[in-house]
């Protein structure tokens, strides 16, 4: 094999709890995830070099020694005891970069499930999330993909009856918000509302995509700056005038994304919100 080509999936939250901090420093979570897809191509190819090299057309990518990508085909090489030396991985970006959708770790996840596939190594999902629970917080989610509960860091993993089929409009403003920094803001505060995560299980588990609409909350949504709140909340309120059933800021932020039934409605609030904010997508639910 020459080459290996694996997509790598943005994420949304349709919901997403904080549960308090733990005694290592991360926060102890509880939120349904869902595959969207938008995605990065992860492509591997052996090369005549030596060592792992990481190609990547994007310039504000973290260096290779930093990049996800590079860390999680590290861990690969360590849990597995395979040889990377001459293999090139190469990103094609196209899921904005800090933007609550998970691009950098669907992009760590794709390279475990890539040299999976290409060392013919025959680890189980499971197993790759495994591995991924020591790269980033959200690339266990990212290996198994589809519609998920998320709990304690993001590694405990529950596979959920899958979102109905729709479209989902992804509107990334144009600020990118510290992660840490909102986490530290969180803990400085005491939330109002918190997400029905039983009731939206519920609601997928009847296949209800209204239902499913109405419990979307994100907890991080009541300490954004205020400005900030302002801008997310127009893009949720235009969303919903375009027709979406519901909408909601994934991760943390600043992409907000609405979610259809109607592909015209939703084509019409990404062309609209695409002349003001470029990185709009229409996209769909992957299963
Ligand atoms: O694990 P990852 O590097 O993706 O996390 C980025 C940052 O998000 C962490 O350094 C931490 O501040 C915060 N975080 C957290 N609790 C989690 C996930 C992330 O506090 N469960």
């Amino acid at each position: 094999m020459k080459s290996l080509s694996v997509s790598a999936y943005a994420k949304i939250n349709l919901t997403l709890d904080v549960l308090g901090k733990r005694a290592d420093g991360y926060h102890d979570l509880c939120m349904v995830m869902q595959s969207v897809s938008l995605a990065d191509t992860v492509t591997i190819t052996q090369t005549d070099g030596t060592g792992l090299s990481l190609r990547c057309g994007a310039a504000f990518l973290p260096s290779a020694d930093k990049n996800i990508a590079t860390i999680a085909a590290n861990a690969f090489a360590a849990h597995t005891g395979v040889s990377l030396d001459g293999l090139q991985i190469q990103l094609q970006k196209r899921i904005p970069v800090c933007a609550g959708t998970a691009g950098g770790s669907s992009d760590g996840a794709a390279v475990l499930r890539g040299l999976n596939e290409w060392f013919q190594t025959g680890l189980s999902l499971p197993a790759l999330a495994k591995i991924g629970e020591s790269v980033g917080s959200d690339v266990p989610y990212c290996v198994l993909g589809g519609t998920a509960l998320a709990q304690g860091r993001g590694e405990r993993l529950t596979p959920l009856a899958p979102l109905p089929d729709c479209c989902i409009v992804l509107c990334k403003p144009g600020f990118s918000i510290s992660t840490p920094e909102l986490f530290r803001k969180l803990d400085e505060s005491r939330l109002r509302y918190r997400p029905d995560n039983a009731g939206i299980c519920r609601a997928l588990e009847q296949g209800s995509l209204q239902d499913v609409c109405r419990r979307m909350f994100n907890v991080f949504e009541q300490v954004l700056p205020a400005s900030r709140k302002l801008e997310i909340e127009e893009i949720k309120g235009f969303m919903l005038e375009c027709g979406a059933l519901g909408a909601c800021m994934t991760g943390t932020g600043p992409t907000v994304f609405g979610v259809f039934t109607n592909e015209a409605d939703a084509q019409r609030a990404c062309d609209s919100l695409r002349a003001t904010r470029p990185d709009t997508y229409l996209t769909t639910n992957i299963r």
